[in-house]
């Protein structure tokens, strides 16, 4: 009965669907970058006008949506894993009903119904509009698919309903898709072509998250740096952003140094919203390797971008996400890799094994041929190179007085409050006496650092002239 839920005024109004699940619970599960967190919001925002409320309890829930990610096999093998679980919660409640949204959704499609019987619903990340009358379809009986990418949606009109329970740092997408096709990636496939949100609509909601008491906001894209709304780039966004919200942090992601232009790096020198943390991926230190990954870029002006970086904001953080074990990769191009993450003194890092991706050109063009215990060999060399880097720049941040914005209370101890410094590092700072809360911005001078955290404590306000 698809029509159950629909009412009709007259001949000539349009087809009026009133909200026609109150009572009812949703639940989300977000996997992946936080592109898909920011999806999980507007997915939300949908079921909101539809009537649902939300529970963070899995198992009270009437409609549960996994939004998923398939950059990596081991992403995938969570989901189904996860599939199997709501097996057995849907034996004990028939009515529930499941979908699997987002990159994975988009990749498998139809073989999600055939390998998993709970999957009722199944949308690519391209198609939350349709989400209400694919939720009717299976209302009525049947499963309900869609999964056809746009070259204009960017759900620019569509306010997100904002699920994290701490109101002090939001996304904000400023486009969707991906036209670089780097031979290993999944993404141009999962998320289409590149296409950019209106910047005044992005304006728009940075200045109603700043309305709303938000301290941060982070600019979101696959590649920042191509943000083209009609000829508005992404220095001139970060202009009207900064400008716009002058008392909110602005972060963005992801860089890519193929396009990284010094005129963003002046720009984010110029405002002191705009934070200097720059999420840079280099992926490889062999520029044979680079070339087989199609990133556009050698080791040489990816060490240059770098520079760049440090001349316009000596203060950056710099973080990076590397690849090791991609086709055809030896013990040389894996030591170039090494000798490049020392040349540009990563501050953090992101560091995977190679998974070949179905359908990538890299699956298509060549042979995944690095034996798994090299790759992991690999890895332990980067995340032990990574971290005597990050434990090195960490430490030299002690004795120094920073802006910290404070996120929640240390899940550790009570006394203590969790946040990242301006420049983007996470830090812990002791609020013995409780005097702070998440959402205060506080100076704190650091006075211990690991390789993942700062540790800090108020600085006396009065002697900084700090009100
Ligand atoms: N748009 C970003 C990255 C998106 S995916 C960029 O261009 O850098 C996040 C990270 O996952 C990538 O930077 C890459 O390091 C990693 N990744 C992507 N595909 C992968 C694969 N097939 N195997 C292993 N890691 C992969
Ligand atoms: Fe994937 Fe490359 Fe696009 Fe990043 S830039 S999403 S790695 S294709
Ligand atoms: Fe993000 Fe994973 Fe999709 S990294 S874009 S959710 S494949």
């Amino acid at each position: 009965m698809a029509l159950a839920h629909t009412r009709i005024y007259g001949q000539d109004s349009p087809l009026q669907v009133l909200p026609n699940h109150r009572g009812y619970k949703a639940y989300i599960e977000t996997y992946g970058c936080q592109m898909n967190f920011a999806d999980s919001e507007l997915v939300a925002s949908l079921l909101h006008q539809e009537g649902y409320s939300f529970t963070t309890e899995v198992e009270e829930a009437d409609l549960i949506l996994i939004n998923t990610c398939a950059i990596r096999e081991h992403a995938e093998e969570k989901i189904w894993q996860r599939l199997r679980y709501l097996e057995n919660l849907k034996a004990r409640r028939p009515h529930l009903m499941v979908g699997v949204i987002g990159c994975m959704a988009e990749r498998l499609r139809q073989r999600l119904f055939e390998e998993s019987p709970v999957v009722d619903l199944v949308i690519g990340p391209d198609s939350y509009r349709h989400l209400p009358q694919l939720i009717r379809q299976v209302e009525s009986g049947a499963k309900a698919i869609h999964t056809l990418l746009s070259r204009e949606e960017t759900y620019a009109d569509i306010a997100p309903l904002r699920l994290s329970p701490n109101k002090v740092s939001a996304y904000i997408s400023i486009m969707r898709g991906c036209n670089n096709m780097c031979t290993f990636c999944i993404v141009p496939f999962t998320r289409g072509r590149e296409r950019s949100r209106p910047h005044q609509s992005i304006l728009q909601e940075a200045i109603q998250l700043s309305e709303a008491g938000y301290q941060e906001i982070t600019l979101l894209g696959q590649n920042v740096d191509s943000y083209n709304d009609q000829g508005l780039r992404f220095a001139q966004l970060l202009r009207l952003v900064a400008e716009a919200v002058p008392n909110v942090w602005i972060r963005f992601a992801t860089s890519h140094p193929k396009d990284m232009l010094d005129e963003v790096l002046e720009t984010l020198a110029s405002y002191p919203n705009l934070t200097p943390y720059i999420h840079l991926p280099i992926q490889s230190g062999s520029n044979r390797i680079l070339a087989r990954m199609n990133r556009g870029y050698t080791v040489e002006w990816y060490l240059d971008r770098i520079a760049a970086i440090r001349r316009y904001l000596p203060q950056a953080v710099i973080s990076t996400d590397i690849i090791v074990g991609f086709c055809g990769e030896t013990e040389e191009d894996f030591q170039e890799t090494l000798q490049a993450m020392k040349a540009a003194a990563f501050d953090s890092g992101y560091y995977f094994m190679y998974s070949e991706r179905p359908g990538t050109l890299a699956a298509r063009r060549y042979k995944d041929d690095v034996p798994l215990e090299v790759k992991k060999e690999r890895l332990e060399a980067v995340i032990a190179l990574g971290q005597q880097l990050s434990l090195e720049s960490n430490r030299r941040e002690i004795g120094k007085v920073h802006s910290v914005l404070l996120e929640k209370v240390s899940r550790r101890s009570a006394n203590d409050l969790t946040g990242r410094t301006f420049h983007g590092k996470a830090v812990v700072v002791r609020n013995s006496a409780h005097t702070y809360k998440p959402g205060d911005k506080v100076q704190a001078r650091i006075v211990e650092a690991t390789s993942a955290t700062l540790i800090g404590e108020i600085a006396d306000a009065r002697a900084l002239g700090v009100h």
